[in-house]
Formats: structure tokens, sequence, C-alpha cells
């Protein structure tokens, strides 16, 4: 059944080359998924900044009190030096006062704050986890300036190019600079270091996961459009929803498929493809007929050659769509529909907690 609906959307397969030749080995996966990042870049989120020229990091407060000095709560100033120009933005580390190295979640968030209604940051190191977060506007403003914060250093003159990089890329790369933080650090497993994020962010977080092959786990909640949601005949929010609104999310150039998604040379499934052999996770919610938990299910279910060219199996699912609060764990594809609305909840991230724990390397 699942496979019929899947057929019904008609998609382009990221698993044959540009002559058509099917894609059968992990060696072959390896050269062309290069294809498919250029493909993703070029079409819909603009191309990945390159490294930074040089770092720096600075923490201006720790307190070992934090949730009943069981924790440590750092602020942390990163700056960035790349084109000539400096940029700094704040990020927040807790850990659990413990000696040993913590899988760490880098959760890009939508505010500063820790605890955050999405960040419930005692519940989280309680369970020997650590977390990296940031809001996701002290990196760059969420609207189409391009010339504030690290859009600035980019752009100085805030002028881009139809193919030149959108604010998800922007901050998919801002996580991806907090892993590098992170590899200063001795007390986080390295090996199981996740990133994550909800909605607009969940968008992000796939798209870090996709791109920076160092996270073993991309956790993308409630994403959506322009996220873990297949675009083709998607319900809810479509391409041009969202580009007319958020258009600054993408490249330029992607504005030309608004109305027109099934002539994409590419679909969303193209990232969670990318996320192989690593894990990816994709939570929906009942309500949330907007993101479309249908074709976000089928995003990871068009994914799944990826994982078998590894000898992984990819999503362990049903063959119907979801019931409420079904969870399929059995999978290098995660998956769960939680009852209620858009949100990013403690039983979210206790789902996914328990995910990576079983899948811990
Ligand atoms: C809007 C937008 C979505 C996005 C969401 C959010 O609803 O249309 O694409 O995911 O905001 O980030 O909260």
């Amino acid at each position: 059944m699942i496979r019929e609906e899947l057929a019904k959307r008609k998609l382009p397969s990221p698993f044959v080359d540009e002559n058509g030749v099917q894609i059968t080995t992990a060696e072959q996966w390896e050269k062309h998924r290069e294809k498919i990042k250029k493909i993703l870049s070029y079409e819909e989120y603009g191309n990945l900044p390159g490294k930074p020229d040089e770092m720096f990091f600075t923490t201006v407060s720790s307190n070992e009190r934090f949730c009943a000095s069981e924790a440590t709560h750092e602020k942390i100033i990163m700056t960035i030096v790349m084109n000539g120009r400096a940029f700094s933005f704040p990020f927040y580390f807790t850990y659990p006062n413990k000696p040993g190295k913590f899988p760490t979640v880098i959760l890009i968030n939508f505010k500063a704050d820790v605890p955050h209604r999405y960040l419930p940051s005692e519940e989280i190191n309680a369970q020997d986890v650590a977390v990296a977060s940031f809001c996701y506007t002290d990196f760059t403003a969420d609207d189409w300036d391009f010339t504030n914060g690290f859009s600035g250093v980019l752009f100085p003159d805030g002028k881009r190019g139809p193919h030149d990089t959108g604010k998800i890329a922007m901050w998919a790369w801002a996580a991806m600079r907090i892993f590098d933080y992170l590899e200063t650090r001795d007390n986080v497993d390295l090996n199981n270091v996740s990133v994550a994020g909800h909605s607009r962010l969940g968008k992000t977080a796939l798209y870090a996961g996709a791109f920076d092959e160092r996270f073993a786990f991309a956790y993308s909640n409630d994403s959506g459009c322009g996220g873990a949601a297949i675009s083709r005949d998607k319900v809810g929010e479509d391409l041009t929803a969202v580009y007319t609104r958020f258009g600054f999310w993408f490249c330029e150039h992607f504005a030309k498929y608004q109305g027109k998604e099934h002539s994409m040379p590419h679909d969303q499934h193209f990232l969670h493809a990318l996320v192989a052999p690593r894990n990816l996770y994709v939570a929906s919610a009942e309500t949330d007929q907007w993101a479309d938990p249908e074709s976000e299910y089928l995003g990871c279910i068009a994914a799944g050659q990826a994982y078998e060219y590894y000898g992984k199996k990819p999503l362990v699912y049903p063959d119907r769509f979801p019931e409420v609060d079904e969870v399929l764990h059995d999978g290098t594809i995660g998956y769960h529909l939680r009852s209620g609305s858009h949100y990013f909840s403690r039983r979210d991230w206790n789902y996914f907690i328990k995910y990576m724990k079983e899948n811990k390397r």
C-alpha cells in the first residue's frame, strides 16, 4: 500500500546517475552523493560556505550549580574570521557533572534560553546527554536582510546570486561550527553527536545532518515543507506558500519551482538519502497537517536504498501510514508520530534519546 502511495508522487530517483544508470554499490553511491549535494545546493538551499579562516571560543560564564548542581551550564562566544571580517555569536553548553564522554545534541533553537520550552535541559542532562544550543537569530536574522549577522560576512552589500547560500544553510553551518568547538572538549563522545531542531529548524537539522558527515544522528522534528516532507503533492504548506513568506530560507533559484513541484530534478528524500549510513530520525505530530506527517513518512521510505548500500536496514515500517503514537525504532531511520500538535515536546525528546542510546556507536 505504501509503495503505491509513494509511486503516486512520481519522485525522481537519487539512485540513478546522469546517464540513467542505477547506482548499485556503496562505492558508487559515495561518489554519486557528491552530485546529490550539488543538486540540492544549486536548486534549493544555495551553496554551503567553506570553513572559516579562524575561529576563537571564549567561555564567558560557567555555572556548576545548574539543575541542583547536577549539571554545568556554560555560555561561550564563538568568533569566526572569514573573508577579512569577524563575527561573534553566543551558544550554550550544558553537561552532567560527572566524569565521562557524553553523547551530545547540538540543538538549533528559537531562543537563547536554557532551559526553554523546546529544551528541557534538566531531563536531558539527567539522562547523561549533553546539549550545545544556540538561538538561530543570534547567528543571522530570520528575514530577507542578508547584511545582518553572519550573512554580512558572506554578503557585505546584502546582494546574493541565484545559487548563493540561503538562511537554512547558514544556520546549519553554525551548527557545524559548534561541532568544531565540541571537538575541543574532552567530555564529548564525538562518535555520538546529533543535530536537532524543530519546524524551520528541523529543516535546518536535516540539512546539517545531510551535509556534515560528522553527525551520527540528525533529528528533524515536525519539519514539513523544505524539510522532511516530500514536496510533490504535499498537503498543507506547498512551495508557493513557503517561498512567498520565507523565500530567504532558500536560494533565489528555488523560486522557480513554486507551483511546479513536479518539475524539480530532486525532492526532499535526496536529503534523507545523504544521511546514510548514519542515523536519521524524523518525528511528526498528529494534527500538524501544515507540515504533513504522511509526506514526512514517505520521505523516509523513499530514501531507503541509500541505507541498503551499506547493508543497513532503513526505516522498518508497516505497510500503511503510521498510527498515532506509533514509534518505529528498528531501522537506521527512526520515526514517530506523536499525538497532539506542532511542538517539540518532552515526549519527542524522550523517544529520540531512547533511539539514540539504542543506536550508539
Ligand atoms: C511556518 C512555516 C513552516 C515552518 C514553521 C516554523 O509555519 O510555514 O514551514 O516550519 O513556520 O518554523 O514554526
